[in-house]
C-alpha cells in the first residue's frame, strides 16, 4: 500500500499538472485571437503533453491501488499584457510544478518508496527539458525587446520546439 501522504502528494500533482494543461490551453487560445499561430501551435502541443502527464499519474495511483480523486480546478489566466507577460507565465508554471515535484521525491525518500521515487525520475527528467524551453523562450523574447517586427520570426520559429519535451 502507498503511504497516505505520498497518495496525497500524487493527487495533488495531479491537479497540478491539469492545471497546467488547461492554463496552457488558455494561453494557446490567447496566441491563436491574436494571430500568433506557431505561439498557439507551441502551446496547444503543451496543453495536450499535460493532460498526458496527468493521465500518466492517475494510471499509475490505481496501479498502486491508491485512490484518485480528480480534482476540480482554478481558473486559468486568460488575458496577457504581452508575449514576454506569457512566456513569463510558462516558465513560472514549469519551475512551481518542478517544486511540487521535488516535493513528493523528498517524500518517496523519507518514507522509503522506491516504487514512486523511480516512477516520478520520469518526471524529473521531463521538467528539465521544459524548464530549458522555457527560459530559452523568454531569452529569445528578451534579446527581441521592443522590436515587434521579430514577433514574426520568433512566432515561426517557436514550431520547432513542439514536441522538443517529449
Ligand atoms: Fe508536466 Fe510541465 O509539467
Amino acid at each position: 500500500m502507498m503511504k497516505a501522504s505520498i497518495e496525497k502528494l500524487l493527487n495533488d500533482q495531479i491537479k497540478f499538472e491539469a492545471q497546467a494543461s488547461m492554463q496552457y490551453l488558455a494561453m494557446a487560445s490567447w496566441a491563436d485571437a491574436a494571430g500568433y499561430s506557431g505561439i498557439a501551435n507551441f502551446f496547444y502541443s503543451q496543453s495536450e503533453e499535460e493532460r498526458l502527464h496527468m493521465t500518466k499519474l492517475v494510471k499509475f495511483v490505481n496501479e498502486r491501488s491508491g485512490k484518485v480523486l480528480v480534482p476540480a480546478l482554478d481558473a486559468p489566466i486568460l488575458e496577457f499584457d504581452s508575449l514576454k507577460a506569457l512566456f513569463e507565465k510558462f516558465l513560472n508554471s514549469e519551475i512551481f510544478v518542478t517544486e511540487q515535484i521535488n516535493k513528493v521525491i523528498f517524500e518517496c525518500l523519507e518514507k522509503k518508496d522506491y516504487n514512486v521515487h523511480n516512477f516520478m525520475q520520469w518526471y524529473v527528467t521531463e521538467q528539465l527539458e521544459e524548464e530549458a524551453t522555457a527560459r530559452t523562450l523568454l531569452d529569445k523574447l528578451n534579446i527581441l525587446g521592443d522590436d515587434r517586427s521579430g514577433y514574426y520570426l520568433f512566432d515561426k520559429d517557436i514550431e520547432g520546439f513542439i514536441g522538443d519535451s517529449k
